[in-house]
C-alpha cells in the first residue's frame, strides 16, 4: 500500500487532539504550584486533572482513533469474502476503506449525500467526492469502488441489488422517520439473506470517560435498534461495542417484506 500516508478523513482534530492542551495547562499549573508553594490540595486537584487528560488523550488518539483506518468490528460481515456492498452514508471513506481492505473479493458503491451534514463533519470544500476518491486511491482500493451521491431515505437502485450493506456513524444522525426509511430503503436493495452491518455512535466507558458531554453519544440504545432493524426485516446476528461504537450484525429476512 505505497500511498497510505495520503488518506485524509478529515475528521476534525479535537477528536484526536482536545486533551494535549488541556494536558499542557495542567502540567504548567503543577509547575507553578511547585515553584510558588501552592497548597496540598490545589496541587492534587490539578494531579488528578492531569491524570484524566493524559489517559483521556491516550483513549482518544489510540483507542477512538477516528482519523485512523478503522478494522471490522467482526470478522461475520460478509463472510464469503466476495459480492458488491453498499456503503450508506460513506463520507471520506473511513467505512469504504474497512470492507474493502478486509474483504479484498468484494466491490462497493460508496452512497453519500454529499451536503450539509458532510460538511459539518469534514467541512467545506469544492467537491466532496473528490476527497472521497482520493482516499479510495490513496488505500489502493478506488479500483473496486464507485460513488454515488444519493439519499439513503430514497436509494436509486432497484430490489435486491447488493450482497451485503454497511453503514458506519451515518444512519443515527438521522431523526426517527429518516432512520425508519434508510433501514426499510437497506432491506430493500440487499439480497434476501444478505448481511447488514450497521455501526452507530455508541454512548460506552471509554468515550463517556474522555469526552463526557462535549460530543453527542447513542441516545438510543442495543435494544432500540434491535426493534428497528427487526421492523426493517432483518433478524439480529450479532452485536457488541467497541470504542466509541455499538455495531449490530443482521441479516435480511430471506421472505420478501418487513418481518
Ligand atoms: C459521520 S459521517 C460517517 C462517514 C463514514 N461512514 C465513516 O465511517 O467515517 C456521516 C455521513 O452520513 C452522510 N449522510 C447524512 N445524511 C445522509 C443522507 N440522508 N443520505 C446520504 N448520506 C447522508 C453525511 O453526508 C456524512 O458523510
Amino acid at each position: 500500500m505505497p500511498f497510505t500516508a495520503k488518506i485524509d478523513f478529515g475528521y476534525p482534530w479535537w477528536l484526536s487532539y482536545l486533551h494535549l492542551p488541556l494536558m499542557a495547562a495542567a502540567a504548567a499549573f503543577l509547575l507553578l504550584g511547585y515553584v510558588r508553594k501552592w497548597p496540598k490540595w490545589t496541587m492534587f486537584l490539578f494531579g488528578v486533572f492531569f491524570l484524566w487528560s493524559s489517559t483521556a488523550f491516550l483513549i482518544a488518539r489510540f483507542m477512538l482513533d477516528i482519523n485512523g483506518r478503522a478494522s471490522l468490528p467482526t470478522e461475520n460481515f460478509l463472510r464469503s469474502g466476495i459480492g458488491r456492498v453498499l456503503d450508506i452514508g460513506a463520507g471520506t471513506g473511513r467505512s469504504s476503506i474497512m470492507v474493502l481492505e478486509a474483504r479484498p473479493g468484494a466491490t462497493l458503491v460508496a452512497l453519500d449525500l454529499f451536503g450539509e451534514s458532510f460538511d459539518q463533519h469534514f467541512g467545506h470544500g469544492d467537491s466532496p467526492q473528490q476527497r472521497l476518491l482520493a482516499n479510495l486511491k490513496a488505500a489502493g482500493v478506488d479500483r473496486r469502488a464507485s460513488i454515488e451521491t444519493a439519499d439513503m431515505r430514497k436509494l436509486p437502485f432497484e430490489p435486491a441489488t447488493f450482497d451485503a450493506i454497511i453503514s458506519a456513524y451515518a444512519i443515527d444522525h438521522l431523526n426517527r422517520d429518516g432512520i425508519h426509511q434508510s433501514l426499510a430503503e437497506a432491506a430493500r436493495v440487499v439480497k434476501p439473506g444478505g448481511d447488514f452491518l450497521l455501526m452507530v455512535v455508541a454512548k460506552e466507558p471509554w468515550t463517556q470517560f474522555s469526552f463526557g458531554p462535549v460530543m453527542h453519544m447513542g441516545m438510543r440504545g442495543p435494544a432500540w435498534w434491535n426493534d428497528r432493524l427487526r421492523e426493517a426485516g432483518f433478524q439480529i446476528l450479532e452485536q457488541g461495542t467497541r470504542p466509541g461504537t455499538l455495531y449490530l450484525l443482521a441479516r435480511r429476512n430471506a421472505a420478501a417484506g418487513p418481518g
